[in-house]
């Protein structure tokens, strides 16, 4: 019997003991200014992460969910309005569209397990507005195919890039084909704060002002009024600890990417397994590694086996597509997503995750199917 290996999933604390002085720095520096909302750290920070993705505007918001739900009230959803999802997502992509006041449509996904376009284009009728395409797991849907059928039927697109900051299609960064995006900062993301974030990127001048406004208030940037709004602003210390990360980021993105090719390597001769694209698979795919989801045969006695042997794995949104929450009046049946849901699982994939963990993991897996 070989040691075991203690492999979490996501080893919370070391997001902020690896960084601790660090940190500890910049918690300081805004604290002695006082400097907490609406502050210099936050605009700076919206500027590099526009920069960084080459978006024209950037807005920190408290998390992706009221980025996605502001994008959609921005663009002024109406009750009966439907927005297309992929039923292969958080339901916070759909709960977006229902707290905006429109209906969600959870459809199939395609070959790449992302919303299928065909699918979504199977789905449009005369209440369609809008597609919200989720770019999971740090891989950016086929967007030249999203965009043909949103131009074909002038829909809306909202991004749900909460998994994606830096994965490209076609060269161009997830949350940059749309008319607005947001990215999740939750601890756990690429990009990860020390609590709740979000920010919010778009092209459109008009909807950055209605989305910065409905952010706050109401307050346009001069603290004129606009309209009715509410509070969903990034902590300004967020926003310094987040532009602190973004220098590195590209670094936790090519070791993510290191760890996907080890996976591959390890695993990739196994044919219970289907795993996901290995980095490089595809010119137009440049993959950041949000998480590393694979279909497994016999998936719950592996993710067993796997947790008797010390390695934290996760299924994740409690095992089920958006519309298998029958309490919340889905009523179709989407076999590939529901196929999905029964084989998917991740394996650790973080940067705090060592090459020997991956290959205890990987021996460990293969002692699963090899025994
Ligand atoms: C695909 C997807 N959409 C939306 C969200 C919501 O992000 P947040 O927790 O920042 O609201 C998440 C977060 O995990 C996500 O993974």
């Amino acid at each position: 019997m070989p040691t075991i290996r203690n492999v979490p999933f996501f080893d919370y604390p070391r997001v902020y003991t690896d960084d601790r002085d660090d940190l500890l720095r910049i918690f300081d520096d805004v604290g002695r200014r006082g400097a907490f909302i609406m502050q210099k750290d936050l605009s700076e920070f919206e500027s590099n992460l526009a920069a960084y993705t080459g978006a024209t505007h950037a807005i920190g918001v408290a998390n992706a969910t009221d980025g996605l739900e502001l994008s959609w009230m921005a663009l002024k959803l109406r009750p009966g309005d439907e927005v297309i999802v992929c039923s292969h997502t958080m339901l916070a992509t759909a709960s977006a569209v229902v707290t905006a006041g429109g209906t969600p449509v959870p459809v199939e996904l395609g070959p790449d397990n992302l919303i299928d376009p065909a699918a979504v284009a199977a789905a449009m009728n005369h209440r369609t507005v809008g597609i919200m395409p989720t770019q999971l797991n740090g891989r950016t849907c086929d967007m030249d195919a999203i965009m043909a059928i949103a131009d074909k039927y002038k829909l809306f697109v909202v991004e749900d890039a909460a998994q994606a900051l830096g994965s490209r299609f076609r060269g161009r960064h997830a949350g940059t084909f749309g008319d607005a995006a947001a990215f999740s900062f939750f601890p756990a993301k690429v990009l990860g704060g020390l609590g709740d974030g979000g920010g919010v990127v778009t092209n459109r001048a008009d909807l950055h002002d209605l989305i910065f406004q409905l952010h706050d208030h109401g307050r346009d940037m001069d603290g004129e009024i606009r309209s009715w709004g509410r509070n969903s602003r990034l902590d300004n210390l967020q926003a310094a600890f987040l532009s602190f990360r973004l220098q590195t980021y590209d670094h936790a993105i090519a070791r993510r990417r290191q760890l996907a090719a080890m996976y591959q390597e390890q695993l990739g001769d196994l044919n219970e397994l289907d795993l996901p694209p290995a980095p490089d698979s595809d010119p137009d795919h440049f993959d950041v590694y949000q998480n590393y989801e694979l279909q497994a045969d016999r998936r719950d006695d592996l993710r067993d086996h796997l947790r008797l042997n010390g390695v934290g794995t996760l299924v994740q949104w409690g095992g089920k597509g958006v519309h298998q929450w029958e309490r919340l009046g889905f009523t179709t049946h989407l076999p590939k997503v529901e196929r999905f849901f029964e084989r998917c699982i991740m394996l650790p994939m973080n940067t705090f995750v060592s090459d020997d963990d991956v290959t205890y993991v990987c021996d460990t897996v293969r002692r699963f199917y090899r025994s």
